[in-house]
């Protein structure tokens, strides 16, 4: 039987960590997959996490069985921080999820089930794995245009011609901040216009959102979420708590539903407790447990809210430190982009080839399609990527 098994395509941002972990060169650089590291290349446990971890272990006196859906509390303390008082709770359903990825991909079973005619839109680029799993399902992707690589920021004008075509069968895949693998974001008024299209087509939109508080800061990369929710009859939306909390490996996400009218959301809330119950049963609860004393917990609330503030500032400083250090060796502005992108990525715009150069020659990692995670920079090596970007005649 498992003869018959045939290779499967290798996920790019995967393979590029084993490949640099293979790598001998003491001066290699990692800006491969979305993992924040602080000026030590360490990945931090924050110092919030520690303390809920250390609550946890004393205060825990079961590790029984949650419920299908997870423990109510993380959906309520999650839905605080990313909806506020943006929508009627009595419309929202959520599961707790095997990290954003499971939502996500709950996300899209939810939609198969829901109408087997659905189409998703996804923006060109986006995260690899959205089109990954989406084939895996048999769902049709339709791209829209999203990044423009002359500018390196949205082309609204192709995005909103592109999705100009979508029906209300379809649904729209957003991201809620920090853009990932491009780093270029809607502002607020484009994003009204996006939801003024959705509405008038009645298409279902669906935001994933993983990097909350990396960009303009907890409560602004909110916004676009909060307003999505509060101007459309349904929504999907796939959160993550791997970057914001710094818990990865925990798998810690939630799926959110939202109904047009209360008295659909039992249904809403059925469904999604039973695709958790064919998958999975029970998500894990660790992480979403850790997440829940924090936030609930006002002392240790404030201290991650500090950590990961210290964390977005670093990332901006290195953003605009690495665009000065181009505008010197290049001596043009076309670099200025970096400042401008927020959160983890930004996307340089050039060809696989001359990623590969800066690879090759450098030891430098970053995806094929020029994703650099700029958390995976420091003090030191921002003059060195710098230079292996001109030198390679980026
Ligand atoms: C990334 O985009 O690098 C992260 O979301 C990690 C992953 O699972 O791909």
């Amino acid at each position: 039987m498992l003869t018959n098994l045939k290779e499967q395509p290798k996920d790019k941002i995967l393979g590029l960590m084993s490949m640099y972990r293979e790598d001998p060169r003491p001066t290699k650089v990692d800006l491969g997959v979305g993992v924040y590291k602080d000026a030590n290349g360490v990945t931090p446990v924050m110092r919030a996490v520690k303390a809920a971890e250390r609550k946890i272990v004393e205060e825990q006196i079961s590790k029984a069985y949650t419920g299908l859906a997870g423990d109510p509390a993380y959906a309520e303390a999650m839905t605080d921080l990313l909806l506020a008082d943006s929508v009627d709770r009595a419309r929202l359903a959520a599961v707790a999820t095997p990290g954003g990825t499971g939502a996500v991909r709950q996300a899209f079973e939810l939609v198969k089930v829901a109408n087997r005619k659905a189409r998703v839109f996804v923006s060109d680029p986006t995260w690899p794995n959205h089109v990954s799993i989406l084939g895996y399902l048999g769902i049709e992707v339709v791209k829209y245009r999203y990044f423009d690589t002359a500018t390196r920021a949205v082309d609204f004008d192709g995005m909103m011609e592109d999705l100009a075509e979508a029906t209300s069968d379809d649904v729209i895949l957003l991201h809620g901040c920090c853009h990932n693998p491009t780093g270029a974001n809607l502002n607020l008024s484009q994003w009204q216009v996006v939801i003024d299209l959705i509405n008038d087509k009645g298409c279902l939109p669906m935001i994933d959102i993983a990097y909350q508080g990396f960009g303009d800061g907890l409560e602004e990369d909110a916004a676009a979420t909060r307003l999505v929710a509060s101007s459309v009859p349904e929504l999907l939306i796939a959160a993550s708590c791997s970057k914001n909390f710094g818990i990865y490996r925990e798998r810690t996400g939630l799926l959110m539903a939202l109904s047009a009218k209360a008295e659909s959301t039992a249904v809403t809330q059925g469904n999604l407790n039973h695709l958790n119950r064919q998958n999975f049963s029970f998500p894990p609860d660790h992480g979403a447990r850790v997440v829940t004393t924090i936030l609930t917990d006002p002392e240790l609330k404030a201290d991650w809210m500090a950590e990961l503030e210290e964390m977005r500032l670093g990332m901006l400083g290195l953003r605009q430190k690495l665009a000065d250090e181009l505008q010197t060796l290049s001596g043009s502005n076309r670099f200025g982009f970096i400042a401008e992108h927020r959160g983890m990525f930004s996307q340089l715009g050039t060809t696989p080839d001359l990623v590969e150069k800066v690879r090759v020659d450098n030891g430098i990692y970053m995806v094929g399609d020029s994703r650099m995670n700029i958390a995976g920079l420091n003090e030191q090596t921002v003059p060195v990527l710098a230079k292996a970007i001109v030198d390679a005649g980026i």
